[in-house]
């Protein structure tokens, strides 16, 4: 599901893609760039993020992922396959997909057998017959092998599929998808999925969305089936495994609440619980509807350190969440899961929001206000590296920089205090409510701001997004 799909295939058009000549950035991992222009018939094999030319692919728009995966923790060996359902957007000889690492043992479209060439994480496809523009289609992917995550560069660590000792934790941003199943990875094209998950007896396995069947597996271990009907990116699909104690039911508002914690932490599991449908319900007062099936939380037993806001079931690295992170991974599944980025530069969309909202949690909750946590982080010196990257323009080789997420918090609070908290607070629901399950850029919310207040703002975006040193207030 690609929104924009004609403005994305412009841009291929202007950039040709991969032939920029830009090299991709560490965090996309070691390839070089193709030298080929995408030539009329063959996919792009990159969707057309200038900061991640091979993220994605380019000529196709995926509707559904039906994954297939067994998981043996002990050898650390994921056995695949994976049926992508997709529409082409041009006619199509050839097409890319991103796989990091196994072996391939089948690949067919549409029930015929293909043929495939890989370079670096680039698969190309190539059907017995060639696609028309518009076709729809179904391409099987048999694989299988030992899981290799992505050593980031810079502040992104390790991510992807990351083995543990009783099995694996899944986070995936931003490009990681392509560590466990074959993708267009990259957060412009949202699909739905399936999950059929198979482990050894007593490893239970986490998928985003319901669980639909549990149900014993022929070789004594048992399958899980999870089904997540809204659309979702890549990098928030998780099929994070291992011991787990559950706690199951619903918010107070309603909404199917699920916790789910390392026998390590359980005596978070309460707490996780109670917490995560507190902040869902609350957030549903400020920032509309919940846009998913359920809400809830998992702590697993690896020591990321992080947090990962996957979809209907964010993630704790090997800590005990405290309320602040619960408000912010909570916040994406509004703000980064149900809109999502267009392109990996807008990425204060997400992080900007997600660290506000621990800000308004702050205030809600009855300690410090977002005007105090505001006034400490203005307070920084000018030296401090947050007035030296604009949190508007994130850089593909320091996505993350405490700028997008600080700095983009104080951005928001200079938008309330300059067009009121009445229209402030009625602007988040409406930018929730009219890209509900869509993708976003910061142009669309800006234009937003200023048709609900009536005023022109460029200025203070300019000054608090993409200009360097610190605004004057
Ligand atoms: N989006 C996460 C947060 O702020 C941070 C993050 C980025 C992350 N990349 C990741 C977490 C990879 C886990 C794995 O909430
Ligand atoms: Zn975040």
């Amino acid at each position: 599901m690609t929104r924009r799909a004609g403005a994305l295939l412009a841009t291929l058009g202007v950039l040709g893609c991969g032939a920029t000549g830009e090299p991709s950035q560490g965090a996309t991992g070691s390839d070089t760039a193709p030298t080929q222009t995408a030539a009329p018939g063959v996919g792009a094999p990159g969707i057309g993020d200038p900061d991640f030319p091979l993220d994605g692919n380019g000529g196709y728009d995926v509707a559904h992922y039906a994954l297939r995966i067994g998981y043996v923790p002990a050898r650390r060996q994921l056995d695949g396959e994976a049926t992508i359902r997709a529409t082409a957007t041009q006619p199509l000889s050839r097409f890319n997909l991103d796989l990091h690492g196994f072996e391939i043992g089948a690949v067919s479209v549409d029930g015929a057998a293909a043929t495939f060439t890989r370079e670096g994480d680039e698969l190309s496809v190539t059907p017995a017959r060639p696609l028309a523009d518009g076709a729809e289609f179904a391409v099987r992917i048999a694989y299988s092998g030992k899981p290799q995550p992505v050593r980031g560069s810079s502040n992104l660590g390790t991510y992807g599929f990351i083995p543990t000792a009783d099995g694996a934790f899944v986070t995936c941003e931003p490009n990681g998808a392509k560590t466990w199943f074959p993708a267009n990875d990259h957060p412009a094209d949202k699909a739905t999925f399936d999950f059929e998950i198979t482990v050894p007896s007593g490893v239970t396995a986490l998928a985003n969305g319901e669980l639909v069947s549990r149900k014993p597996a022929a070789d004594g271990g048992t399958t899980f089936t999870w089904r997540e009907s809204h659309p979702m990116v890549t990098y928030l699909a998780t099929a994070t495994m291992g011991r787990f104690t559950l706690r199951e039911g619903k918010t107070a508002g309603g909404i199917r609440n699920l916790a789910a914690v390392d026998p390590r932490f359980s005596d978070a599991l309460g707490d996780l619980y109670k917490r995560s449908g507190e902040i869902t319900d609350h957030w549903t007062t400020v920032f509309g509807r919940y846009p998913f099936s359920s809400t809830g939380g998992v702590v697993d037993d690896f020591t990321a350190g992080y947090a990962l806001e996957n979809q209907t079931k964010p993630m704790y690295g090997g800590f005990e969440p405290d309320q602040s992170i619960i408000a912010h991974e909570l916040a994406h599944q509004w703000f980064g899961n149900s809109l999502s980025i267009e392109r990996w530069e807008d990425l204060w969309l997400n992080e900007g929001f997600a660290t506000y909202a621990e800000w308004m949690w702050s205030e809600h909750s009855g300690g410090t206000s977002a005007e105090e946590r505001f006034q400490s982080a203005y307070s920084r010196p000018a030296s401090d590296p947050i007035w030296s990257y604009p949190p508007g323009d994130a850089q593909p080789d320091d996505l993350f920089n405490e700028s997008v997420y600080i700095r983009g918090g104080m951005a928001l609070h200079a938008l309330r205090k300059e067009i009121g908290d009445g229209t402030f607070f009625k602007l988040l629901k409406t930018w929730a409510a009219e890209h509900e399950h869509g993708t976003v850029t910061t142009e669309q919310f800006t234009a937003l701001a200023e048709r609900l207040s009536g005023k022109q703002l460029d200025t203070l975006f300019d000054v608090w997004l993409f200009k360097t040193g610190r605004p004057a207030v």
